[in-house]
Order: C-alpha cells, then structure tokens, then sequence
C-alpha cells in the first residue's frame, strides 16, 4: 500500500471492537488489580478478595468482562439480582481499564443487551456518586435517567456518600 499523500487527512483510528465474555475466578486477579488502583478510588466500592471469590460464584450475581479482539480484558462488570422476581438487574460496579477512550459506552451498551435482550430485564439500574460525571454521561448517553438521590447511603472509608440513582427500562432500552 502507497503512503497517503501529504495533504490527506489524518487516518481516523479504527473503531473500537469489543465483546463481552463471562469472567471466572482466574480472572479476579486481574479484577482486583483494576479495583484497587487509586486512581479509580472515589467512584467504585471495593470488596475485599474474599468477598469477591464468594460473590463470583453466587447465582444471583455476573461478572463480565469487556475483552479486546486480541482476548486481553479492557474492563470489568458486576451484575446482580438476577435471581430475584422482580427482573430488575443491578450494576453494582463498572471499571475501564484506560478510560476515557470510548470503551465505557460500547461495555455498558453490550451489557444493556445482555440484561435486556437475553436476561429480559425490565428494569437495569445503578448507583453513581455525585460528581463522577464521566460515568454519569455515560449513562445518560445510553438512555439512562436520574431518579432521584440516596443520601449518605454508602459507607466509603469513614464517609457516607450520596448515591445518584439511574436508571433504564426495558421499553426505553428498544427505543435507542
Ligand atoms: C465510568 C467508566 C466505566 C466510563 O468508561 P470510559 O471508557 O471512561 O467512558 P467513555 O470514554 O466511553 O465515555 C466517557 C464520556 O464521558 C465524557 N466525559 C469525560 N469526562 C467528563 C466530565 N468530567 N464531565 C462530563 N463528561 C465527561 C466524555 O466526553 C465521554 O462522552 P462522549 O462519548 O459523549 O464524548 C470509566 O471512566 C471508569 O472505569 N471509571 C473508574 C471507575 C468508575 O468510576 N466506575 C463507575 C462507577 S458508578
């Protein structure tokens, strides 16, 4: 292939592909290693190793990775309520590896279809803490709408935190 000509414009980087897979226990090192960098330390709750190795093997609870056409995981998810009657599904946390990059939207896109069209969820909801507002645009760019705020409602370190409820239905999911 020739080399563009000098006055081209700039090749537009590739579209970011990415697939969901189900993560396993060997994957929680990996998971942990992502929880716990500092970075990301005042928008997610952490679970200790032990809660995650019960949690990942709970039922009511799925973990999914954001994984790269090369296999390698770009992020991590946390579903849970999948048990219960009431088809309400919960994402209890959400991490990108380097975020920033488009990655969040397309992950939590995979994850409404998951929830939606192969769990037939009618209600998918979150948690967000007041002032992540990059997790927040990504919410609300995927449809998601605020219903209100849990005051002091999780216990970060020795603080209660607000939390931003969110949240999207089955019927709004098909509309996007
Ligand atoms: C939240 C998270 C999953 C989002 O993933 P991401 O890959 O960073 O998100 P994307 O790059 O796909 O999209 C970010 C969007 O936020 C916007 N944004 C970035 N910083 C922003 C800010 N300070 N205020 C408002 N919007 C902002 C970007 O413009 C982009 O929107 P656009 O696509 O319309 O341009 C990721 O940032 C993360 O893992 N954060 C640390 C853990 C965390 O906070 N998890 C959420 C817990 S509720």
């Amino acid at each position: 292939m020739s080399d563009p000509a000098p006055d081209a414009p700039p090749l537009l980087p590739l579209p970011l592909s990415m697939a969901l897979r189900r993560a396993e226990p060997a994957d929680l090192p990996w998971i942990l290693h992502q929880e716990g960098r500092p970075e990301f330390a005042a928008g997610i709750v952490r679970w200790s190793p032990e809660t995650h190795q019960l949690k990942v093997r709970d039922p009511d609870v799925a973990y999914h990775l954001a994984v790269e056409p090369s296999g390698q995981p770009a992020g991590y998810a946390i579903l849970t309520g999948l048990t219960l009657p009431h088809r309400a599904i919960y994402l209890q946390r959400i991490v990108i590896a380097a975020p920033g990059q488009g990655r969040g939207r397309i992950f939590l896109r995979l994850l409404c279809e998951e929830v939606f069209s192969r769990l037939h969820a009618h209600r998918f909801w979150l948690h967000v803490f007041p002032g992540n507002d990059r997790a927040m645009a990504v919410y609300r760019s995927l449809g998601f709408q605020v219903e209100g705020v849990m005051r002091e409602a999780v216990l970060q370190g020795e603080r209660y935190q607000d939390g931003v409820v969110m949240a999207m239905l089955d019927r709004e999911f098909s509309c996007i």
